[in-house]
């Protein structure tokens, strides 16, 4: 069994990937699977932690012994992590959140008209939850990790956003055509604010969930 190092321990993990609609049928969407997320949240459980797993759009089982709360969109994911951060020891956003979302919903499905042109989508920026609240801080103490999909300049672009984003973690992986989304394997470099760089090689999701956890352990408060 795991060493029980989270015992005691409030964390959240978000996971999976929203979805934004633009009428009763259609959404925009991505291709995150939440099958890094759901890793994160059993190895925190595993490890002794009480784990808020908040999830958008994964639809798999909820992970045994965690508080699985469902969300569809970024602003509903939002909402969830801000109650949950809290109180929370660590929050880690491992979810995929639209950047934009449809200016405007329609409530009856969008028709096609004979010789009409397609109509333009308008988007508006969604809320950066990671980057609120790291720079927002429900507790000084906390530690907040973020996630960061790059297809190249990798560890240049993972620092920028490390910075920007005012976390203490950033996992950043390389992403590509057949990298990553859905994968049951990954491979990351964990950058830390203090100026860390931990790599992890090619492997199952577990593994790079537990280098997450050992390197919040120790700079919980
Ligand atoms: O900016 P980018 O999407 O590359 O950043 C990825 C990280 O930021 C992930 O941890 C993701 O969960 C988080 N994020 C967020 N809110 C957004 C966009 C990304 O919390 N609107």
């Amino acid at each position: 069994a795991a060493e029980p190092d989270l015992a005691g321990r409030h964390v959240v993990v978000s996971a999976g990937g929203t979805r934004e609609p633009l009428d009763p049928v259609r959404y925009l969407g991505n291709r995150s699977s939440g099958k890094q997320g759901y890793a994160l949240a059993r190895t925190a459980a595993a490890r002794g932690a009480r784990v808020t797993l908040i999830e958008a759009n994964t639809h798999m089982a909820d992970p045994a012994g965690c508080d699985v709360v469902h969300v569809g969109t970024a602003v509903q994911l939002r909402e969830a992590v801000i109650k949950a951060a809290a109180d929370a020891d660590a929050v880690v956003m491992a979810a995929a959140v639209a950047d934009f979302r449809p200016a405007a919903y329609a409530s009856g499905k969008i028709k096609k008209k004979d010789g009409q042109e397609p109509a333009p989508i308008a988007l508006v920026r969604n809320p950066d939850i990671l980057a609120e609240i790291s720079h927002e801080r429900a507790r000084a103490d906390q530690v907040i990790v973020g996630f960061a999909a790059e297809t190249d300049d990798v560890l240049a672009n993972g620092r920028d956003k490390l910075r920007r984003k005012g976390c203490d973690l950033l996992v950043v992986n390389e992403v590509g055509e057949r990298k990553t989304f859905g994968s049951e394997e990954n491979e990351a470099v964990v950058l830390t604010a203090d100026g860390g760089e931990t790599p992890v090689p090619h492997g199952p999701k577990e593994a790079l969930a537990d280098t997450v956890w050992d390197l919040v352990a120790p700079r919980l408060g």
